[in-house]
């Protein structure tokens, strides 16, 4: 098949791009190349690649032609920087889904719409999200990817398109970008900077390798229902204190690296999926966190390359003493 992936030079799109290619389908990526986009991401990818806007027809005009599904990865992606702006969130996670569906409308193409579990909001401790759940959005971030959701399930029941959504947990592996909570505390750890935990550290997540995530994408792709949503859970949910020892465990870091600063506003205690329909179709995570948390952090010990230069440039340092330099001082 020939599938248009957006946003395949971010983190996970890269890592389902490449899923692809191996698989033998012909990919095509279109992306705006922003701060979380990396062409290094797709090295030894068979692709072809259009720099572009998903929220420009002509853009997606120009990459779709003669594709048979699109796989929409690109988003403005981190709930911190939404907290600062939210503009090109709207832009890119809501009009650029839009104008993905209205070219999928027009040209009977299947689309796979990659969305998150924030978009439920706070889960209260011992239930779990239902794709029949109601969206009580927390973040700008996660009111946008929800805006996105419903565009797409509007789309399926007004005009027929055949679209499909993923909400996937929180999701870590190699080429993420240093700014989420897992690559951030491990670059951190191996230049021996603070870690900056939000609040008492016991929010909790469910964590979800990123190969889990790209074969859970595969398959709703090739087999999921028009109109389906699928709740892609990691089925290991730590407190991100956890999260922050195993780090330093594994980098060898010192203990006093970890400090608790003042939290994220509206920061949602707890997500959690059940994930009952996806494993119907016989998806289940392959990855335990402890092998994957492991073999990531040994990437990023080996990939210096990949992240110091991420990490020195204007745009990541100007973020970070913005996010982080008062509630580090305070600390
Ligand atoms: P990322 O931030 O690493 O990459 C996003 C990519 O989209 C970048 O390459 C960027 O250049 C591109 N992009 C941004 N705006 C664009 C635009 N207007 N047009 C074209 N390209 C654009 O993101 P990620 O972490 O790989 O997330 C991918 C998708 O998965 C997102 O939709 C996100 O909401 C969803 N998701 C992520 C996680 C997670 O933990 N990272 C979990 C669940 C769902
Ligand atoms: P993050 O990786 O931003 O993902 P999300 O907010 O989408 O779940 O954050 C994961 C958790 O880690 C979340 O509870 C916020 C927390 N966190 C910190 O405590 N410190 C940090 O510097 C970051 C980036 C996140």
């Amino acid at each position: 098949m020939r599938i248009l992936v957006t946003g395949g030079l971010g983190f996970i799109g890269s890592h389902f791009a490449r899923r692809l290619a191996t698989a033998g389908d012909e990919v095509v990526v279109l992306d705006k190349l922003t701060y979380a986009g990396n062409p290094a991401n797709l090295d030894g990818v068979s692709h072809e690649l259009h720099i572009g806007d998903i929220a420009s027809p002509a853009d997606v005009e120009r990459a779709a032609g003669g594709c048979e599904a699109i796989v929409n990865f690109a988003a403005e992606t981190h709930v911190d920087r939404s907290l600062l702006g939210a503009a090109e969130f709207i832009h890119t996670d809501v009009h650029g889904t839009y104008v993905l569906l209205e070219h999928a409308r027009s040209a009977g193409v299947r689309v796979v719409q990659v969305s998150t579990d924030e978009v439920y909001g706070d889960v209260p401790p011992g239930e779990s999200s239902t794709e029949s759940d109601p969206l009580r959005p927390s973040s700008p971030y996660a009111a946008s990817k929800a805006g996105g959701d419903l565009l797409v399930l509007a789309h399926v029941r007004t005009f027929g398109v055949d679209a499909a959504i993923t909400r996937g947990s929180n999701t870590y592996g190699p080429n993420q970008y240093p700014e989420k909570l897992i690559p951030l505390f491990v670059t951190n750890a191996l230049d021996g900077e603070p870690l900056p935990l939000y609040g008492d550290g016991r929010q909790t997540r469910d964590w979800l390798h990123v190969s889990d995530h790209c074969a859970a994408i595969e398959l709703v792709l090739r087999r999921g229902e028009p109109g389906g949503v699928y709740n892609v859970g990691g089925g290991c949910e730590l407190p991100n204190l956890d999260v922050a020892e195993r780090i330093l465990e594994l980098t060898g870091a010192p203990r006093d690296l970890l400090r608790h600063v003042e939290d994220r506003p509206g920061h949602d205690r707890r997500y959690s999926l059940d994930s009952a329909r996806l494993r119907a179709l016989g998806w289940q995570p392959e990855r335990t966190f402890e092998d994957g948390l492991a073999e990531t952090v040994e990437w990023y010990r080996a990939r210096r390359d990949w992240w110091e230069p991420l990490r020195s440039g204007e745009h990541f340092r100007a973020y970070a003493e913005r996010q982080y330099g008062r509630r580090l001082a305070q600390g």
